[in-house]
């Protein structure tokens, strides 16, 4: 029996899919490389480029393996992006979604993982927010999520699913062997921004808000390590393993840092000095985003490892050198 992965050659797909090789899993990747990076993918994971809703790729992996459950990230994650292009995403998370469910049901899979995001909750008036706080995404990427939250819901509640939604909160860092990490260009999470800052890929940065009733004036995001998350996916793989059932839970360490904080801890830890420019407040930023992780400490028994900001950072640093040594190869060659 084998994992299918979509979204596998991205960020936190490639995280799982070393996850999910290190227990002995077999896995399938599918991916289009729209955003990923093929190097990403573990050696040892099968590779099948192509898109999620093309029903003759699902039945070409279907025929060539046992696929026992879908663990699904692929999709586009930029909020700004989905303001600008909302048909995007409404065509590649929505539609796109869809459609791989309904071919997966058809080839008699019938357990799902899905990606989901604290976007959902837009800006939560109270902190910690449990899941079931009313849903009010202010930006398509969350309204497209939600929408798949719906659809799987509803497509459970025949029978033919089980599924569990995990609502990311903000994830960052990178594995700890350093196999992988966050590589995607132009990314706009804050740790990744700071590591690039500090590693000199880009000149500085800003941070948005300093007047927000926190106590140092800047906003705080639950940070949640990588492998962290995708270990809560494969906890919840093996529930539905035993247990046929569909559940939505929060992922995040339920305390959450200021944007200072990080930055602070990003300059302390690489050494290195950056210039910080100071912006007003975004449009739909709230003062505090921080989980209420009761669930799923219960529900999935997850137990973080590196709940510490100090460890996110230095894993999220380690990784920008290790991709701006790689790059730097990568021209040397074509040169
Ligand atoms: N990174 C975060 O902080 C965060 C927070 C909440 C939720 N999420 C969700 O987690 C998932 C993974 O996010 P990520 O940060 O790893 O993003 P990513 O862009 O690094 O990875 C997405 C992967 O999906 C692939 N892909 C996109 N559309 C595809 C399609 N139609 N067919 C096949 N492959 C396709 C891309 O090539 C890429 O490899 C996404 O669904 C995202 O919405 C991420």
């Amino acid at each position: 029996m084998a994992i299918l992965v979509t979204g596998g050659a991205g960020y936190i797909g490639s995280h799982m899919v070393w996850t999910l090789l290190d227990a002995g899993e077999d896995v399938v990747v599918l991916d289009n490389l729209c955003t990923g990076h093929e190097w990403a993918i573990a050696g040892q994971a099968h590779f099948v480029r192509g898109d999620i809703d093309d029903p003759a790729i699902i039945e070409r992996i279907t025929n060539a393996h046992d696929i026992e459950a879908v663990i699904h990230f692929a999709g586009s994650v930029v909020v700004p992006e989905s303001v600008a292009d909302p048909i995007k995403y409404y065509r590649n998370n929505t539609c796109a979604t869809l459609a791989l469910v309904d071919h997966c049901l058809k080839a008699g899979i019938n357990r799902l993982i899905f990606s989901s995001t604290a976007a959902l909750y837009g800006a939560p008036e109270e902190a910690p927010v449990a899941e079931d706080t009313p849903l009010a995404p202010l930006s398509p990427y969350g309204t497209s999520k939600l929408m798949i939250e719906q659809m799987l819901r509803d497509i459970a509640a025949t029978g033919a699913l089980h599924y569990v939604a995990l609502r990311y909160f903000n994830v960052a860092g990178a594995d700890p062997h350093q196999r992988t990490g966050q590589s995607t260009d132009g990314a706009t999470h804050l740790i990744k921004v700071a590591c690039e800052a500090a590693t000199g890929k880009r000149p500085g940065m800003s941070v948005f808000g300093t007047d927000y009733d926190t106590a140092d004036g800047t906003a705080l995001r639950d940070y949640i390590h990588v492998s962290d998350l995708v270990n809560a996916h494969y906890l919840a793989l093996q529930h539905l393993r035993i247990k046929p059932e569909s559940f939505t839970l929060n992922c995040g360490y339920g305390h959450g840092y200021s944007v200072y904080e990080v930055i602070d801890a990003v300059k302390r830890l690489s050494g290195n000095d950056f210039p910080i420019q100071l912006g007003q407040r975004r449009v739909g930023d709230s003062p505090r985003v921080i989980a209420d992780n009761t669930a799923i400490l219960e529900k999935l028994d997850w137990q973080p490892q590196y709940a510490d900001l100090d460890l996110i950072v230095q894993h999220a640093l380690d990784w920008e050198k290790h991709l701006a040594q790689r790059n730097m190869g990568a021209q040397e060659g074509v040169s």
